[in-house]
């Protein structure tokens, strides 16, 4: 028999992880939130009654616990239902932050219950996904060994791949999850801001980048980071990079610096290639130096 889920903090993330395990044929034994609108609105989707605004009224018979609300409160939540004798012995205690360590839910070791996260590398925008949110994702998982073990088998069970990562290592992890998502949009926005100085319009950008973008994603996948490199900086070409920052400089000179220190970091993967001379590596070191 599948183990009985409680969970408190009934949003995007709570929802989905709700919809998805009574789907996989878990049992959703309670359901908390801040609001009490919140948890019955997900009620409705698993079909439960046993619904509150205390979360440990809902956690006292729950096998595995999900604290699903935001980062901040995450710590607090587990310390009053550990204060109410709100976890079972031997319960499993998950959060779903990709930032915090299982650690900040310690209080709940005074029940006696088992502590882990559990991540999934996604991007939860509403709390009515189109489809399954969890479906060939990766699940980084971390915590006390009864609790990886259920988090685990739920990660599979929900359609995800698991990938377990050191406890002291969630926050580089966590840095680098920031980096491929938030920061690519923010170097899209540069890329989508040269274009548009250049005369083309927002529609047209899109139109125009996408396939680009796709093809250097899919030739890092193939090829890795330093073979998925193409471009002047590859080829040494300095001439046709210093065309881009004079023109930067007159037209966007608030891109500049941004567009030079992409260029210095690219270097090194640049000359990783082995086609680029030594005299060359220094000229462009030189050249996308913030300092001259
Ligand atoms: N969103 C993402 O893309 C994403 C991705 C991966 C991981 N995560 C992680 O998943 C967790 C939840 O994030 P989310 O995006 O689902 O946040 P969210 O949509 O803001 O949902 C959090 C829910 O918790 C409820 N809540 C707030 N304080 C509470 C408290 N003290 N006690 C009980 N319930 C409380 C909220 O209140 P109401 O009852 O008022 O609705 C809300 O429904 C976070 O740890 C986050 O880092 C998020």
């Amino acid at each position: 028999m599948k183990p009985f889920i409680a969970i408190v903090g009934c949003g995007k993330v709570g929802t989905a992880i709700g919809k998805f395990l009574a789907e996989a044929g878990y049992n959703i034994a309670g359901l908390a939130s801040k609001s009490l609108l919140s948890a019955e609105r997900v009620a409705d989707i698993v079909k439960t009654n046993n619904v509150s605004e205390i979360p440990w009224e809902i956690t006292k018979k729950a096998d595995i616990v999900f604290l699903t609300t935001p980062d901040n409160a995450i710590a607090d939540t587990c310390n009053s239902i550990s204060i109410h004798s709100g976890f079972r012995k031997n319960a499993v205690v998950l959060h779903c932050s990709g930032a915090l360590p299982s650690t900040i839910l310690s209080s709940a070791k005074k029940c006696n219950a088992f502590i882990g996260s559990m991540h999934p590398l996604q991007s939860f925008a509403s709390t009515a996904p189109a489809g399954n949110p969890f479906k060939d994702i990766i699940i980084s998982v971390e915590g006390e060994k009864d609790a990886v073990n259920k988090a685990r088998k739920i990660a599979t069970d929900l359609g995800a791949e698991c990938l377990i990562i050191k406890t002291e290592a969630k926050a580089l992890y966590h840095a680098s999850a920031v980096v491929a998502s938030n920061y690519l949009v923010t170097l899209l926005d540069l890329s989508f801001r040269l274009i548009k100085a250049a005369g083309i319009t927002d529609r047209e950008a899109f139109k125009a980048l996408k396939p680009l973008i796709q093809g250097t994603l899919s030739n890092v996948e193939k090829a890795g980071i330093v073979d998925g490199l193409t471009g002047p900086i590859v080829r040494g070409d300095i001439e046709t990079l210093k065309k881009h920052v004079e023109k930067i400089g007159a037209i966007t000179p608030d891109l500049l610096d941004f567009y030079k220190t992409l260029g210095f970091y690219t270097i090194d993967i640049a000359a990783a290639k082995g086609s680029l001379s030594k005299e060359t590596i220094k000229k462009l070191k030189e050249f996308f130096s913030l300092k001259t």
